[in-house]
């Protein structure tokens, strides 16, 4: 396309504010994303910002913006985590669709990729996204989600197996959990999810190991090495959803029954919802992928 030009990009608070912005206007413009809340926005944003800035000092190479005429169109974040390719993001303004922008921009990205046999995203319903993926060898997996206020009575008695509090010194065991599951540790993504997530529940006994993340209403990620741990972990998750915040756990694919069961237990709605594409492996289980860090 005439006058566009695909550039790394910088780790500086403007660059992180133009992908901001981007990728604000292209999932609200497209239908049924909604924007951040108003409410939420101001802490949102903060995350954002620091989302991207985390992913240009890692993966430098993986991180590609578009500019026309010196302004910024289009985004594509991606990175490397033994042997996986992630897309954190990939947005494209409206007024600048269908001409190439985010053909070129995932190129770019996957280029960080090469190497790597296996790849993971998490996909919007768009059907241009969809027809990308694609065509870049992913295999798309429909997704569900839950959503709704947590029906507290519907809450079982959690059992024997322990759960508590995790931070920094259990990153050993995160990392562990995360090669048993999805075949790669999330390493540094960690310490930026311990930062600005509310909390990280860890289970970790004879039965078996797991943690999960909870950001106000939203399970960010949760792995474990047995679906009974899983199960016990969303449970407690779910159970520690601040009163008044609305349940979100996204990209549910039909290998994690086990959590659709917990969440129809406790009240949630369930529809579908985008995809998790895979390259080179099967979705991992049980496991309640991270949007952007997978
Ligand atoms: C996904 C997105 C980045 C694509 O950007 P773009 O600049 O339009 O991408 P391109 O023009 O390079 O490619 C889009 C492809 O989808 C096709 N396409 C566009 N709209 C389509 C539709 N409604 N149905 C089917 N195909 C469609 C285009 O023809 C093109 O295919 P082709 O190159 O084989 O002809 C952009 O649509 C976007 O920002 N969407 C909203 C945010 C989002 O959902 N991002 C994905 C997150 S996982």
């Amino acid at each position: 396309m005439e006058g566009m030009l695909i550039r790394q990009l910088q780790d500086t608070a403007a660059d992180a504010e133009a992908v901001r912005a981007i990728a604000a206007s292209a999932f609200h413009a497209t239908e049924g994303m909604a924007p951040d809340t108003p409410a939420g926005a101001p802490a949102a944003r903060a995350q954002r910002l620091a989302g991207t800035r985390h992913l240009v000092r890692t993966d430098p190479g993986g991180c590609w913006i578009a500019e026309q005429g010196g302004t910024a169109v289009g985004a594509a974040l991606s990175m490397r985590r033994e042997g996986v390719w992630i897309l954190a993001l990939f947005a494209v303004l409206p007024s600048a669709r269908g001409e190439d922008a985010g053909r070129l921009l995932l190129e770019r990205a996957a280029e960080h990729g090469r190497g790597c046999l296996r790849g993971l995203l998490c996909a919007s319903p768009s059907p241009a996204a969809a027809r990308r993926y694609r065509q870049a060898g992913f295999t798309l997996h429909p997704a569900m989600r839950l959503t709704g206020t947590v029906d507290r009575s519907g809450l079982l008695d959690p059992g024997d197996i322990p759960v508590h509090p995790g931070s920094a010194v259990h990153t050993h065991l995160l990392d562990s959990v995360d090669r048993r599951t999805r075949g790669s540790a999330h390493g540094p993504d960690h310490a930026f999810m311990l930062a600005h997530y509310d909390e990280l529940l860890i289970a970790d006994s004879l039965a078996g190991s797991g943690y999960c993340y909870r950001d106000g209403g939203a399970v960010r990620l949760l792995a474990a090495t047995s679906k009974r741990i899983a199960t016990r972990l969303l449970r407690e998750a779910l159970a520690r959803v601040p009163d008044g915040e609305e349940a979100l756990v996204e990209f549910l694919t039909a290998e994690q029954e086990w959590a659709v069961d917990v969440g129809l237990e406790v009240g949630l709605s369930l529809d579908t919802r985008g995809y998790l594409a895979v390259r080179g492996m099967r979705p991992p289980a049980p496991y309640l992928p991270n949007g952007a860090f997978l």
